[in-house]
C-alpha cells in the first residue's frame, strides 16, 4: 500500500490550484487525500511522485484529470436554481437585452461552468418564452465546463426527475418529451445551444467568445482561489459587450475588489457589469433598483421612520477638510469602501456624525453587503435628517434585499405620504409589485410615475446615490411599456 504524506498532497493540491483555481477547505483536503490513494491504485502506481508526473505530462481533458475533477468539482445543477435570479432574468433582465438587440435580432449568452447543461436550457426555455418570433433571430447560448461527463449529459439534453424537481408539469410538457422518468428537451431549444469543454483559467478564450450579451457564472467560484476568480473575472470583462451582464451565484464575489465591474443590485440577485471608465466622485455609489443578496444576518432593526423636517437636499457636499475628502473620492473610485469606511470613522473618533457622513458610511457598508450597520447608519441620517428620502431608499432596498418586501412597501409609502411627487417611489414599488405578479397595480403605479417624471427635468437626478436621472427611469418605464404593448 503506497504512503502519501502531507507534502505530497500539498504538491497535487498546488498543481490542481494551478490548472483549474481550485481552493482546498479542510474537508476537500480529505477528499484529495482520498482520491489520491485510490488513483494510485486505479493508475497501479506505488508513488505519489509518478502520479503527480502524469498529471504534470496530461491535459485536464484526460481521463487521468477527469476522473479527478469528477472527483473534486461538485456537478450538481437542476433547471431554474434560484427562482429569484430567474424571475428576474425573467421579468428585467432577457426583456432589456432583447428590446437592444430587436433591429440586429442577434443574443449570444453564457452559462460559465454549466455542469450538465440544466441552466443553459432554462435560458433557452426563457428566451423561447420572451420572444415570439425567436425562429427570425439568430441566438447562441453557449454551456461550457470543465468536466466532460456533464458535458456529454448537456449534449444529450436528457433528465431525470431530479434535474427538474421543483418545476411544474405544464413546463415539463411543455419543452421535454417525456418517458417515465426521462426528460428529452425537445430539438427546437436543442438549436439555440452550444456546449465546449473550456476550462476557465485558460490563458486566452475561443474567439466565439465576444459580444457576449450575459454570462451566467454560478456556483462555479465558491471552491476557487481569489487569483483565479480575478482572472476570469478579466476574461469574462473582455468577453462581454459594454453594455452586457454578468450573474454570479450570491455573493460568491463578496469581499473581492472590483475594478473591471461595478455592480447593480436587484431584488433577486446582484448583478454586474463592465465597468467602463473611472468614474470620479461619490456617483459610485451605483445601487439602481432593488436587491437580493441573500443577507443570511438578523432581520431589519424594528423601527418606524419619522418623517417631519425638511428633505434633504442631493446636492449638499460633504464637508470634510479638502485632503481627507479627496482621499475619500479616491478610496470609493477604487472601490476600497472598508478602508472608506475606516477613514470616515477615524474623521471622528466620538462617532458623532453629521448626516451625510452616516448616509456615505451607510451606502459603503451597503456595498459590502453589510446589510446591518448599512440600515443602522440610515436609521441614523434620518434622525438627523427625518424627512431625507435617499437614506429612506436604501432603507427600502435592504429590506427587499433581506426578502421583506412588506417592509419595503411600507418604506416605500412612507415617503410617499408626505411627498406625493415622489415618482422612484412610485417607480420602486411597482418593481416589487411586478415581483408579486400584480402587473395591474405595478402598471398603474408605473404610469403615476411616468407622468410625474414630464414635469421633471430629464437631467434631475432622483436618488443620489443610485444615480437614478429622470431620462434613466423614463427608459425604463418606456422598454417595460413597449414589453407589455
Ligand atoms: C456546482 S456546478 C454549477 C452549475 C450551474 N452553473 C448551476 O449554478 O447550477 C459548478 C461547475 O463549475 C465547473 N467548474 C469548476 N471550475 C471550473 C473551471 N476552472 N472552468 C470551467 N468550469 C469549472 C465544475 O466542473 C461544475 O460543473
Amino acid at each position: 500500500m503506497p504512503v502519501v504524506t502531507l507534502p505530497d498532497i500539498q504538491k497535487i493540491r498546488d498543481l490542481v490550484g494551478d490548472h483549474l483555481g481550485f481552493s482546498f477547505s479542510a474537508i476537500e483536503h480529505q477528499r484529495l487525500e482520498k482520491t489520491v490513494y485510490r488513483e494510485l491504485e486505479h493508475l497501479n502506481l506505488d508513488l505519489v511522485a509518478e502520479y503527480l508526473t502524469v498529471l504534470q505530462m496530461s491535459t485536464i481533458w484526460e481521463p487521468v484529470w477527469q476522473r479527478l475533477i469528477v472527483s473534486l468539482a461538485n456537478p450538481e445543477s437542476y433547471f431554474f436554481r434560484d427562482q429569484s435570479q430567474f424571475e428576474l432574468l425573467r421579468s428585467k433582465i432577457l426583456p432589456e437585452l432583447i428590446q437592444r438587440r430587436a433591429s440586429e435580432k442577434t443574443l449570444k449568452l453564457w452559462s460559465a461552468g454549466c455542469a450538465a447543461g440544466e441552466e443553459v436550457y432554462s435560458l433557452a426555455i426563457l428566451l423561447k418564452e420572451l420572444i415570439s418570433d425567436i425562429d427570425t433571430w439568430q441566438i447562441t447560448i453557449f454551456g461550457t465546463d470543465i468536466n466532460t461527463e456533464a458535458l456529454a449529459i448537456a449534449e444529450k439534453g436528457e433528465y431525470g426527475e431530479f434535474s427538474l424537481r421543483l418545476q411544474d408539469l405544464a413546463l415539463c410538457e411543455q419543452h421535454f418529451t417525456s418517458d417515465g422518468d426521462r426528460h428529452q428537451i425537445k430539438p427546437e431549444l436543442r438549436q439555440f445551444v452550444e456546449f465546449h469543454p473550456l476550462n476557465l483559467l485558460d490563458s486566452t478564450l475561443p474567439e466565439c467568445f465576444q459580444d457576449i450579451d450575459l454570462i451566467l457564472c454560478r456556483h462555479v467560484f465558491i471552491h476557487l482561489e481569489t487569483q483565479a476568480i480575478a482572472k476570469i473575472l478579466a476574461h469574462f470583462k473582455q468577453a462581454l459587450r459594454p453594455d452586457g451582464y454578468l450573474i454570479t451565484g450570491h455573493s460568491e464575489l463578496y469581499g473581492l475588489t472590483l475594478t473591471d465591474f461595478r455592480a447593480h443590485i436587484y431584488a433577486g440577485s446582484l448583478i454586474y457589469q463592465p465597468q467602463l471608465e473611472p468614474q470620479s466622485n461619490l456617483a459610485m455609489f451605483s445601487l439602481p433598483s432593488f436587491t437580493n443578496l441573500q443577507w443570511q444576518s438578523s432581520p431589519l432593526p424594528e423601527r418606524g421612520l419619522k418623517l417631519s423636517d425638511p428633505i434633504f437636499d442631493p446636492n449638499q457636499v460633504v464637508q470634510y477638510p479638502n485632503q481627507s475628502q479627496s482621499q475619500l473620492n479616491t478610496l470609493i473610485r477604487h472601490r476600497r469602501y472598508a478602508q472608506a469606511i475606516a477613514l470616515l470613522e477615524q474623521q471622528s473618533s466620538n462617532g458623532q456624525y453629521n448626516f451625510q457622513t452616516h448616509y456615505t458610511l451607510a451606502c459603503l457598508h451597503a456595498h459590502l453587503g453589510q446589510y446591518p450597520p448599512a440600515a443602522h447608519h440610515c436609521y441614523q441620517a434620518l434622525e438627523l435628517n427625518h424627512m431625507s428620502e435617499p437614506p429612506c431608499y436604501l432603507l427600502a432596498q435592504i429590506a427587499m434585499i433581506q426578502g421583506e418586501k412588506d417592509e419595503a412597501k411600507r418604506i416605500l409609502l412612507q415617503i410617499l405620504f408626505f411627498n406625493t411627487e415622489a415618482a422612484l417611489a412610485y417607480y420602486d414599488l411597482a418593481q416589487i409589485y411586478y415581483l408579486e405578479n400584480d402587473g395591474e397595480h405595478a402598471q398603474s403605479l408605473e404610469q403615476k410615475a411616468f407622468a410625474l417624471l414630464q414635469d421633471l427635468d430629464l437631467d434631475q437626478v432622483l436618488d443620489p446615490f443610485r444615480q437614478y436621472t429622470v431620462q434613466q427611469l423614463y427608459d425604463e418605464i418606456n422598454v417595460r411599456q413597449a414589453l407589455i404593448s
